[in-house]
C-alpha cells in the first residue's frame, strides 16, 4: 500500500474531560454521498482510539503543502501535541486545527473491529475548505505536487 499516494490528514477529537487528542493518518476514505459518510481506520494502540469511541465525533483536517510539520508531530504519541497549535473547537465540540485544506466534522455511526485496527464510519455533519496544494504521502516520504 506504501504505492498507493495519499492525502495526510489529522483527526482530532476530545476526552469525556475535554483534553484533545489527535493523530495522522492516511487510511481515510469517502464511503457514501446519501448520505454523506466517510471512514478512517485507526490503530487500537493509539492513543487517541478509546478517547475517539467515547467521544462518539472527529474531525478530518486535511493537511496542505506546509503541514509536513503538523503531521510529524501528531503522528508522534504522548505529549501536547495541541501547544502551540492554533486551534478552535468546532461544533460538534471537537478540536479543529486552524489554517489547513479543509475540515469535515463527523458522527460517529458505526465502529466496526479490523484486525488491529478499528474503522470508525463518520456522518458529515460540517464542511469547510479552503484553497492550496494539499500534503502527499507516498512511498513512506512527504511528497507535493509538481506541474499541472
Ligand atoms: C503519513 C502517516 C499516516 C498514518 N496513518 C495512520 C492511520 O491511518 N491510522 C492510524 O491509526 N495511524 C496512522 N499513522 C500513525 C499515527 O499517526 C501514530 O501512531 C500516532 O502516534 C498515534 O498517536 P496517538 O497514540 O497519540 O493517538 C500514520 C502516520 C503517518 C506519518
Amino acid at each position: 500500500m506504501g504505492h498507493f499516494a495519499t492525502g495526510v490528514a489529522v483527526i482530532t477529537t476530545r476526552d469525556v474531560d475535554g483534553k484533545p487528542h489527535g493523530l495522522t493518518v492516511n487510511a481515510l476514505c469517502s464511503v457514501s454521498l446519501d448520505p454523506p459518510l466517510l471512514l478512517v481506520c485507526l490503530d487500537k494502540r493509539a492513543e487517541s482510539h478509546p478517547a475517539l469511541g467515547r467521544a462518539g465525533a472527529f474531525a478530518v483536517n486535511i493537511l496542505g503543502h506546509r503541514h509536513e510539520d503538523l503531521s510529524r508531530r501528531f503522528a508522534t504519541s504522548g505529549g501536547d501535541k495541541f501547544g502551540h497549535v492554533s486551534h478552535r473547537v468546532g461544533r460538534t465540540g471537537v478540536p479543529i486545527l486552524d489554517g489547513v485544506l479543509g475540515v469535515v466534522e463527523c458522527r460517529v455511526i458505526a465502529a466496526h473491529d479490523a484486525g488491529d485496527h478499528t474503522i470508525y464510519l463518520g456522518e458529515v455533519e460540517h464542511l469547510e475548505a479552503s484553497e492550496g496544494d494539499p500534503l502527499l504521502f507516498f512511498r513512506g516520504k512527504y511528497r507535493r505536487l509538481s506541474g499541472n
